[in-house]
């Protein structure tokens, strides 16, 4: 306990409120973290001499051994408040002496809002990664699977003739906006908190902009009271990952109900489909109803972390330690999800024959034929009750109204002729369509190129920002 011994004349806290206030179990996640930046600010008190030279090599040669050791699984940590803690503890039982130079210059509240924001930075790139990858696999089944016709539905009824690529491009189009929430939590996390010190700054002359430099933030904290108390980046990654997962959750309720008996669009591999303990028939799609379900828990993640920070009084406040428990949690979920969907979307088939008998028996293209009438020089609102009485006609003597013909048609209204009932064709309807985002073809080519183009960037833009194993490792390699 080096704080509460130095600090306070030896006595040390009650167990009990060491535990209570500990948040060392889940800083464990957090390791790396620490040492990269503990690295960076040796680095820095190197340089700027405000440590002797060999104190730095022998702080930087501790903390590279306790990275090695991280990674073998044999890094044993002491009972601490706090990674941070732990690490300088270890550190003064192997050195001695020269440990007591690292905390220069440094609080826990600046040293722990680099972390965190190493974390969260590397948390998105991640996020950015596995999310491009995974549109665009969706976007790969758009363009294999864009002749497949299904029912599109509002209110849940059955509504309009899609292609299922304009199905998998909706989704797709929801997960490429994800990519911008989560570039803008990158960008609020990648910012450099350390140097500020406690609240006020230091009069040491420190040198930020080289650790700035060393971890690859973009820019220096502007004010140093905001930032120990600043968990924008947090709450902006928070909410990244809860709408992520409400889009993702909008993708399994879909294929949920698909893969019901009463829609019969989808069937699942047996690999990805759950059985019942009793029922020995089912085939139930518990893997999409639980990433549905994931979603709940990163909204209460999202409303803890915004609900821990507000009213918070300016400066550092131990309420922020709760901040870890949501974040770790969130993108775990996260992580879980998009590997969960790279497993189960390629085990989901659809049934052409199923989908198309559902746009065959209705009256999904009863709109195409208004609009044919429409370009006859019929007013739509006219079209639209010689359409809808048509529908009736046909759904009172039970045909459905591919199946009309002319006779009856202009029994409705004179105005039906041969030319307007060929968009009685259901099959022929997604072909109609010719408006900028809808499902006809030359809209789907558009957004499968326009979606390919700002995925494909976002790749390149992830595979460019820094990554925290490397960063590590490059303290290994140079003393710069
Ligand atoms: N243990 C805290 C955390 O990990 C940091 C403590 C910061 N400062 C303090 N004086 N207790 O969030």
């Amino acid at each position: 306990m080096i704080a509460k011994t130095a600090a306070a004349g030896g006595n040390v806290l009650d167990p009990r409120i060491l535990a209570f206030t500990s948040s060392l179990a889940q800083d464990l996640s957090l390791v790396r973290e620490d040492l990269v930046g503990s690295l960076a600010h040796v680095t820095m008190l190197g340089k700027t001499g405000l440590i002797p030279a060999d104190v730095a090599s022998a702080l930087r040669g501790g903390l590279l051994a306790l990275a090695t050791e991280l990674k073998e699984g044999t890094l044993a940590l002491p009972d601490e408040e706090d990674v941070h803690m732990a690490i300088e503890g270890v550190l003064a039982a192997r050195l001695g002496p020269p440990a007591a130079l690292l905390h220069t210059a440094r609080s826990r509240n600046d040293q722990v809002a680099t972390v965190l924001r190493l974390h969260v930075r590397e948390a998105s790139r991640l996020a950015l990664t596995a999310l491009s990858s995974l549109a665009l696999y969706l976007v790969d089944r758009a363009e294999a699977e864009r002749d497949l016709v299904l029912p599109a539905y509002t209110h849940r009824q059955r509504a309009q003739p899609v292609s299922l690529a304009y199905f998998w491009l909706n989704h797709a189009t929801a997960l490429t906006r994800d990519l911008d929430t989560f570039s803008a939590a990158y960008a609020q996390a990648n910012v450099l908190p350390l140097g500020v010190g406690a609240i006020a700054g230091t009069s040491l002359a420190i040198d930020r902009q080289l650790v700035c430099d060393r971890l690859h933030f973009a820019s220096l904290s502007l004010n140093g009271m905001d930032t120990v108390g600043d968990r924008d980046f947090e709450l902006d990654y928070a909410y990244a990952a809860a709408r992520l997962l409400v889009h993702t959750s909008r993708l399994a309720a879909d294929l949920v109900d698909f893969a019901s008996q009463e829609f019969g669009f989808v069937r699942l591999d047996g690999d990805l489909a759950c059985g019942s303990s009793m029922m020995p028939q089912k085939r139930n799609p518990d893997v999409f109803e639980l990433i549905r379900g994931k979603s709940g828990a990163a909204i209460g993640d999202l409303v803890a972390l915004l609900t821990t920070v507000k009213g918070l009084p300016s400066g550092y406040n131990r309420d922020l330690q709760e901040d870890r428990g949501a974040i770790l949690a969130t993108e775990a979920r996260v992580n879980a999800v998009l590997a969960a969907l790279d497993v189960a979307l390629p085990r989901v088939h659809f049934d052409a024959a199923r989908c198309g008998r559902a746009v065959d028996e209705d009256a999904m293209q009863a709109t195409d034929l208004a609009e044919a009438l429409v370009s006859k020089g019929m007013p739509f609102r006219v079209a639209y009750q010689a359409v809808g009485s048509l529908v009736r006609l046909c759904q009172e003597e039970k045909i459905p109204l591919a199946k009309v013909t002319l006779e009856k048609a202009r029994s409705v209204d004179v105005a039906f002729d041969e030319e307007v009932l060929v968009a009685a064709d259901p099959r022929a309807s997604v072909g109609r369509k010719v408006s900028a985002g809808s499902t006809g073809p030359a809209s789907i080519d558009a957004q499968i190129t326009e979606l390919r183009k700002r995925l494909q960037s976002a790749k390149t833009a992830a595979a460019r920002m820094p990554n925290l194993d490397a960063l590590l490792a490059s303290f290994n390699a140079s003393w710069t």
